[in-house]
């Protein structure tokens, strides 16, 4: 699963090229199933409030992180949310995103997630049967 948080656009593009379930989230979205969190960066370097108030509820589940920034706001910002929830929450960070990225962003995006979170996801659907 991707859970992602997109005000623009860029984020949402990303994940619609992953071609993977995603849900957009909400501050009171619940997930029960291993996840990769895509978002972007607020403010300056921040993490978006939706996001910081999700991953209050959800982390336990999310095992990686996927941020969107962009690089123009100086190298000391960059896509820092991301750096702060990885830090935060012991979560790898899997790619750091300039705007919408390229073919090669969402290719390592893809082999992170076959190797760490669809084999996840196919043992909770075990589990429901
Ligand atoms: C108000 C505002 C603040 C931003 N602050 C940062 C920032 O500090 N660092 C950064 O890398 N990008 C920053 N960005 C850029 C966005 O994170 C970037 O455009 C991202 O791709 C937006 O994703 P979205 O289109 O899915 O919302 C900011 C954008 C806006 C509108």
């Amino acid at each position: 699963m991707i859970a992602y948080a997109s005000r623009t656009g860029n984020v949402r593009y990303i994940v619609q090229k992953l071609n993977l379930p995603a849900i957009e989230i909400t501050k009171d979205t619940v997930i029960e199933t291993p996840f990769i969190l895509c978002t972007y960066t607020d403010g300056l370097g921040d993490v978006p409030a939706v996001v910081q108030a999700f991953m209050e509820q959800n982390a336990t589940l999310c095992k990686g992180i996927v941020v969107s920034g962009n690089s123009n706001f100086g190298l000391d910002v960059f896509g820092l949310a991301g750096d702060k929830l990885a830090s935060d929450y012991h979560i790898p960070l899997v790619r750091k995103i300039d705007l919408r990225g390229f073919s090669k962003d969402y290719e390592a995006i893809l082999a992170f997630y076959n190797d760490c979170v669809k084999e996840d996801d196919y043992e909770t659907i075990l589990e429901v049967k």
